[in-house]
């Protein structure tokens, strides 16, 4: 299914031919700093990896749990997730967002998560979305407060970097307006 979020980007399933946009997206430094999943450099086995398991996820599932970012041309560009939040949980989904670097200050992002965040609280009848932030990444902080996210907690040194070093970062939450 196709997600229109505005005239010019959209939200569809991740496919195999997605594999070269996701590895030349995904070498850079400057993401993987801000993330906890994409390493750099980035081994062009893990899109492979990843796509398959992108493909698990959506028939254990049932439905869409992440979606790639598209521009006019069809062209992936970032993605954003909606993670179920297992067994016991059904009502809570945990937000994971990218986008390429020469797409950043756009606005892209503030419109994808608001859309995303309307998807899930309307269609999948989520109460709780929630998502896990670095302290130094004041663009994704933004973008949540934009979206009406609070911060429910410090993480001191809860996020561990593949350079050996230990980051804060916050919990942010937003709960569904009944
Ligand atoms: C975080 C990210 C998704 C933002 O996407 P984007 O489309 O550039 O975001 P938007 O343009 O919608 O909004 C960014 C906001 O942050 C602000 N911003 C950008 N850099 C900033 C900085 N260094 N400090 C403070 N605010 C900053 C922008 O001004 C904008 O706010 P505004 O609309 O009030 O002006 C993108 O930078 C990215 O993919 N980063 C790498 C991966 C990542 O961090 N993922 C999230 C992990 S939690």
């Amino acid at each position: 299914m196709i997600h229109q979020v505005t005239p010019t980007i959209h939200l569809s399933p991740i496919a195999p031919a997605d594999r070269d946009d996701i590895i030349s997206h995904s070498q850079d430094r400057e993401l993987s700093r801000y993330t906890r999943v994409v390493p750099y450099p980035y081994p062009p086995a893990l899109a492979d990896e990843w796509i398959a398991s992108v493909a698990d996820d959506v028939s254990r599932n049932g439905r869409e749990t992440i979606w790639a970012i598209r521009d006019e041309t069809e062209r992936m560009i970032g993605t954003i997730e909606l993670a179920p939040g297992g067994r016991g949980r059904e009502h809570a989904s945990e937000i994971g967002y990218w986008l390429a670097k020469p797409y950043w200050g756009r606005g892209i992002m503030s419109a994808v998560v608001q859309y995303v965040v309307r998807l899930g609280f309307r269609e999948f009848a989520l109460e709780r979305i929630t998502a896990h932030v670095f302290v130094l990444n004041s663009a994704s902080a933004r973008v949540l407060e934009k979206n009406g996210f609070i911060v429910e907690a410090p993480l001191l040194r809860r996020e561990y970097r593949r350079d050996g070093q230990t980051f804060d970062g916050r919990l942010y939450a937003r709960l569904r307006d009944d």
